[in-house]
């Protein structure tokens, strides 16, 4: 059975209490869209928050430490965040390994954190524009993906349904700028091709890739259409119930021509 269209909302660093009555009104939306899965991840101060009023919807972190406890001021562990309510966090996003330094090894530790503690995780990868007008955006992305991917010791674990993969170019994140949808269908596909030979045909070929960077009610129902595009993680676009739940509809239509 193909996957429904996951479509999930990173808050980044936006939103107060005062936000909460625009998580409800996104959570009574998806009641009535369930051929699409939503999610959303806000700050950390509103995950549990956002938890209590959600019917339907899952929350999740943005990030989180690989260990599970202990001097690490400021920061939080994935089972902080499971406590919380949190069902999935983001990981290896481009603004965290940028301002933050995470390099790929980190960014797998914290991914087998977030898998232990029982956690979806959503783990992204992408492209700067200087790497894509050298002509190596491909092989980058696998280079990434290759070092931060977790490896799933179990075999009766149902992979497909612990990890996401978010293919987000640098370039595009809140620039109004998109990849064209060849772009987007060759690198998925390299990405599916990758998923295939790590973890096999049968799981492989059901972890929804998602693609992110200006998805936006007008351009959703092209790029959820391409092929091997498994969803969308949206920034700017998903402050907002009418616009996210826009991207959520055309991922529901997607679906059904
Ligand atoms: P954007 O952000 O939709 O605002 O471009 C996407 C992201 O960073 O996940």
């Amino acid at each position: 059975m193909p996957k429904r269209p996951y479509i999930v909302g990173n808050w980044k660093m936006h939103g107060t209490r005062a936000m909460l009555s625009e998580a409800r009104t996104i959570d009574r939306a998806a009641q009535r869209h369930m051929k699409v899965e939503v999610a959303i991840a806000p700050p950390y101060t509103l995950i549990h928050p956002v938890h209590r009023e959600a019917e339907q919807i899952a929350v999740g972190a943005q990030d989180c430490h690989h260990e599970e406890s202990g001097a690490h001021t400021g920061d939080i562990s994935a089972a902080m965040v499971a406590d919380a309510g949190g069902k999935f966090v983001i990981l290896g996003h481009s603004e965290r390994r940028q301002n933050h330094g995470e390099t790929d090894s980190e960014i797998k530790a914290k991914a087998d954190a977030a898998l232990n503690a029982g956690l979806r995780i959503i783990l992204c990868c992408g492209e700067s524009e200087k790497t894509r007008d050298s002509g190596k955006a491909v092989s980058h992305v696998k280079k990434q993906l290759k070092a931060s991917l977790p490896q799933f010791e179990d075999s009766s674990e149902d992979i497909s349904e612990r990890l996401t993969v978010a293919y987000e170019p640098i370039w595009a994140i809140g620039t109004g700028k998109t990849a064209t949808t060849d772009d987007i269908a060759e690198m998925h596909g390299e990405i599916r091709a990758l998923l295939i030979s790590l973890y096999g045909e049968e799981h492989g070929a059901e972890v929804r890739i998602l693609y992110g960077g200006s998805v936006k009610p007008e351009n959703a129902a092209e790029i959820l259409a391409t092929q091997d595009v498994g969803g969308a993680l949206v920034g700017g676009a998903s402050l907002t119930a009418d616009s996210f739940m826009g991207i959520a509809m055309a991922a529901g239509e997607a679906e059904e021509s």
